[in-house]
């Protein structure tokens, strides 16, 4: 036996359930009570929302994930070579499959020392730590439990020279003032030598975005309709999510997929834990996501605004989607 070395993990845990439950009551009711009908996208991911996106990132109409691992695993070793990271803090670490490939460059240059996971979810967090641990043997994991657009402020300053990883389009899933907020966090947690690293899915072809949000097996129209079932759980409510029919397509002036359930038929939908009721028809719609796509233009811009500068751009020869490494304005 060869047990994980415990002393190599920390875990700080910013997020109680308790708080979770509290934001996640704020969100739903100032969602359910506005005009056009919101729920925030971050609550699609229970344990079992987890698995079906999971599952969407093997979905051949799906090209994101696959996309962006083989361009991580063509351009990993130049881009650690932008700087002598010792550090790596990843954003949204879910699975950390990805991880592992640069990972493994940063061992490669031997100067790996410490890898910095933020995520809500404490058991993928400890799950993925464990596997880290055992396989990058000199490397302590200090996992930060917490949601990324609150707890930045939660990681620990830098010991050396880091590179602070955003990947898989998350960045796509902001609103536009959630977006500035984000990166003006990220940006705070840089140094002159420190790096941003950043995965961005690529405005193209309207039918390949749309059928990549519309998958022939239906596994991103369980995945939609999943945020009702979790609602229904957290907070009592009484949502029928079989009578929802998943809608997702290109909005092209705003750049973005958007995702909505449309209900088949009136319900009236009680929420115990908010005491609230609404009603829900088919002529109005609950959005459920947003997926913003970008260009290199609109991403130098983006991280312009936010007080960075793009040092390094790579895509696949399709130029589907965007790795965008990016340093804070000198
Ligand atoms: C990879 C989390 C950014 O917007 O494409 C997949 C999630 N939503 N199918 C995306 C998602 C619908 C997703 N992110």
């Amino acid at each position: 036996m060869n047990p994980v070395d415990a002393s190599r993990l920390t875990v700080e845990v910013c997020l109680t359930r308790a708080g979770r439950l509290e934001t996640m009551a704020d969100d739903v009711r100032r969602g359910l009570t506005a005009p056009q009908k919101s729920l925030p996208c971050k609550y699609f991911y229970d344990a079992y929302g987890s698995r079906l996106f999971e599952r969407i990132t093997e979905i051949p109409e799906y090209y994101q994930t696959r996309t962006e691992l083989a361009t991580l695993q063509s351009i990993a070793d130049p881009f650690v070579d932008d700087g002598r990271f010792t550090e790596l803090v990843e954003l949204g670490s879910g699975s950390a499959t990805k991880t592992r490939t640069l990972l493994d460059a940063m061992e490669r240059r031997g100067c790996l020392t410490s890898y910095i996971p933020v995520d809500v979810s404490e058991a993928m967090l400890r799950e993925s730590a464990a596997a880290l641990l055992d396989r990058y043997r000199n490397v302590t994991v200090h996992g930060v439990v917490g949601d990324f657009q609150q707890h930045l402020g939660s990681v620990p300053r830098p010991t050396g020279p880091r590179l602070v990883i955003f990947l898989g389009s998350t960045i796509g899933n902001l609103q536009s003032d959630e977006r500035r907020h984000f990166l003006a966090e990220a940006r705070e947690l840089l140094d002159a030598d420190d790096r941003f690293l950043i995965g961005v899915d690529l405005v193209k072809d309207v039918g390949m975005l749309e059928a990549a949000y519309n998958d022939s097996a239906g596994i991103t129209a369980e995945f939609n309709r999943n945020i009702l079932r979790v609602v229904n759980r957290e907070l009592g409510a009484t949502f029928v999510p079989e009578a929802y029919r998943h809608s997702a397509y290109y909005n092209e002036a705003d750049r973005r997929i958007e995702m909505h359930l449309v209900p088949e038929d009136v319900q009236r939908v009680y929420v115990r834990d908010l005491q609230l009721t609404i009603d829900v028809s088919p002529r109005e719609t609950i959005w459920t996501e947003i997926s913003c796509k970008f260009t290199w233009d609109s991403v130098v811009a983006m991280l312009d605004e936010a007080g960075m500068t793009l040092t390094q751009w790579h895509t696949d020869p399709r130029g589907l989607f965007g790795l965008a490494l990016a340093a804070r304005h000198g």
